[in-house]
């Protein structure tokens, strides 16, 4: 998710890139996990959505779902749904196979990888030349600023997101498992997580940066911005503004600043924890971006983390969240299958995040003007956006 997946999109730097991929067997590997992918979002969960959203049990608790006043909470509702869920076989059978590619992905993408990792550096290598070369013609640069003593918070140490082995930073060559491997066989399908089928999580990122609603920002920043593939879809969009982004992952910022650096675009790059301190100065950015950030962070975080942006936002500045839908703003069956993640994908806080408001956690941090509402199909991704006001609130001022 957090890998550029396009490497060959046309904006490489012309006639220095040889050329890597994996071996047939690599690449079949991978491709028919994105056929199993696909066959499961695709063809069996539409069966196993109207089985439910037609059987008695499915039809009430999803009127129950849609009322003003429901009778459960929204937990209860869920938790019931799962039940009728797990009546069905094709129900089970299609989160089979999303468990089955999730783990896959990695016993068969990391063994890819790994069966051509001296032809990769040697490619990565003479990428990193052409790009040094045209740094040294005068193209701007960006910079990356690691702490080696960042203190690394709980709730992020020993996850192992998306059942990454060892977590983000578990495997060097994530980067390149991800843009030659599970980026363009399977993620690029789309029908896994919140992500509907047929999507284009590429083109997802650029719908998304359209939701700044000015023409122009001096300055950006990206907490969680992971690799650069975010920022890299903000400076197609205002390429003269000044991008930084931060993240708690030392080897997703150095792949980014690599990727940065081939893209020929200037960004600065800083491992940081911005739930807690972000070290940039008040009042110094013109536009904050995330993007699918906060389903990863529990909500004390989450509240940390906006209080964070508020405070180094200049004041008439725009803030733009996107990530999955709440629970309120999909249908029964699709909570269903959200929930799943938390217990079955390794996204511990997924489902907290989705039991709360967004828009409410912007309020209690001073942004105003909010609203949220989709860009997707399966409402995905799903926007929050809010401005911080031009003249400080009483409860600002009196700080
Ligand atoms: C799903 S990734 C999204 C990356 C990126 N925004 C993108 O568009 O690809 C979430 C990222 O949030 C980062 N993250 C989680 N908690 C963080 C925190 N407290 N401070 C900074 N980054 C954090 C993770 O390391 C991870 O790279």
């Amino acid at each position: 998710m957090t890998f550029l997946t396009r490497l060959d999109d046309g904006s490489l730097k012309q006639g220095h890139a040889p050329s890597f991929a994996l071996s047939q067997r690599g690449r079949a590997g991978l491709e028919i996990l994105g056929a199993i992918q696909t066959f499961s979002s695709g063809t069996l969960r539409p069966v196993a959505a109207a089985t439910f959203a037609t059987s008695p049990q499915g039809e009430a608790l999803s009127a129950d779902h849609a009322a003003e006043h429901p009778a459960l909470s929204q937990r209860e509702r869920i938790a019931k749904a799962r039940t009728v869920c797990e009546d069905d076989p094709v129900y089970r059978l299609e989160r089979f196979f999303q468990r089955y590619v999730a783990e896959e992905n990695f016993n068969r993408g990391i063994p890819a990888i790994e069966e051509r990792r001296a032809q990769f550096l040697a490619y990565d290598a003479a990428m990193e030349n052409a790009a040094g070369e045209a740094g040294d013609a005068g193209a701007e640069t960006g910079s990356l600023t690691l702490d080696e003593g960042l203190e690394i918070p709980r709730y992020y140490a020993r996850v192992e997101w998306h059942l990454e082995p060892g977590g983000w930073d578990g495997y060097d060559l994530y980067g390149a498992l991800f843009a030659f491997g599970v980026g363009p066989y399977v993620f690029s399908k789309g029908g896994y997580a919140a992500v509907g089928i047929g999507d284009d999580i590429v083109n997802q990122r650029v719908k998304t940066i359209a939701q700044f609603p000015k023409d122009s920002y001096a300055r950006i920043y990206e907490p969680g911005c992971g690799g650069v593939s975010t920022l890299k879809a903000v400076h197609g969009r205002f390429p003269e503004a000044e991008l930084t982004g931060a993240d708690l992952s030392p080897l997703l910022l150095e792949n980014g600043a690599r990727m940065a650096r081939r893209f020929g675009f200037p960004v600065h790059l800083k491992q940081a924890d911005c739930a807690k301190a972000s070290g940039e100065a008040d009042a110094s950015y013109d536009g904050v971006i995330t993007y699918a950030l906060h389903h990863e962070l529990p909500p004390k975080a989450n509240r940390a983390l906006l209080a964070e942006m508020f405070r180094i936002l200049k004041p008439g500045a725009d803030i733009v969240l996107a990530d999955p839908p709440p629970f309120r703003a999909v249908s029964m069956f699709h909570a269903v299958i959200l929930d799943w993640d938390t217990h079955h994908r390794e996204e511990p806080f997924f489902s907290a995040v989705l039991h709360e408001s967004l828009e409410a956690m912007l309020a209690e941090a001073g942004f105003t003007q909010i609203e949220s509402y989709p860009l997707g199909q399966d409402q995905y991704p799903w926007i929050t956006r809010a401005r911080k006001p031009d003249t400080p609130s009483h409860q600002e001022a009196t700080r």
